[in-house]
């Protein structure tokens, strides 16, 4: 019988900010499809238990402490990475922070940690696995950016703008690696129940919901279900594309 499309078995992926959340689910959702996953994430508890889960699924797993705004520390992650798994398939550059506030009020360390917490460290992420990805002649990235990245937020200057810029750097290097058949790829989600979004009011997300045409908050699972498809051979002709997974909200 032919194997499914979405299967990675033999494959092996990074997920960045994959202590909880969004990535914490890619992760999981990529080791149930047979990949073995390291996940690396600033927070050393979080990022160890999902590991441990990753095992539990019976695949090979690490536990990365790393700060992806560090160009010293992402060096660190891959080598550690290449150092145990040996190649790199698939990276998924997951972690994000807010800092909320409107423009006024916005101080230039707001703005810089934004930045460099989302936008720097996909490329430097991107640089990093770029050289292994350009010798093996295959490669799938994708970049968790935002809806926001694509219409903007009044009180998001600083995430809007990291946002936006993922969405270029992904349409650069998916013309610069498609030679050497490495897919770049970016996922914008909506309104998706986290950590990060739990910080609104009720009043807020109703709010949001009720703009939202299939009327619920997204999940972490809707955007693993789509990275796992942009990272298969289902996907294999698709690069430098944005996918919106906003219930219908940007349309
Ligand atoms: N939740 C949403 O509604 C939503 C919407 C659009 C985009 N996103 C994006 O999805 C991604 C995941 O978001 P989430 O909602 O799961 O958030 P989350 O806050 O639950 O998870 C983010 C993870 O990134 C880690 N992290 C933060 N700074 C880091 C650093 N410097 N180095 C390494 N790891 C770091 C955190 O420790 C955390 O585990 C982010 O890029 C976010 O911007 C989320």
């Amino acid at each position: 019988m032919e194997r499914s499309l979405i299967d990675f078995s033999g494959k092996s992926a990074l997920v960045t900010g994959g202590g909880r959340g969004i990535g914490r689910e890619i992760a999981l959702a990529l080791a149930g499809a047979g990949a073995d996953v390291a996940v690396s994430d600033i927070d050393e508890e979080t990022v160890r238990k999902t590991s441990e889960d990753i095992k539990a699924l019976g695949r090979t797993s690490l536990a990365i402490k790393a700060d992806v705004s560090s160009s010293d520390s992402v060096s660190s992650m891959i080598a550690a990475f290449l150092e145990t798994f040996g190649k790199i398939d698939i990276l998924i550059n997951n972690a994000g922070i807010t800092r909320d506030t409107l423009l006024l009020r916005m101080k230039e360390a707001d703005w810089d940690a934004v930045l460099n917490v989302n936008l720097k460290s996909a490329f430097l992420c991107c640089k990093e696995v770029a050289r292994p990805m350009i010798k093996a002649r295959e490669g799938k990235i994708v970049n968790i950016s935002s809806i926001v990245g694509i219409i903007g937020n009044a009180g998001q200057a600083n995430y809007s703008a990291a946002k936006a810029g993922m969405i270029g750097l992904t349409k650069s290097l998916a013309r610069e690696l498609s030679g050497r058949s490495i897919t770049v790829n970016a996922v914008a989600p909506g309104f998706i129940q986290t950590a990060m979004t739990d910080k609104l009011s009720e009043q807020d997300k109703q709010a949001f919901i009720d703009n939202i045409p299939l009327k619920r908050i997204g999940l972490p699972k809707d955007i693993a279900n789509a990275v796992l498809f942009l990272v298969s051979p289902l996907a294999d002709y698709i690069t430098g594309q944005v996918l919106t997974i906003d219930g219908g909200l940007v349309m």
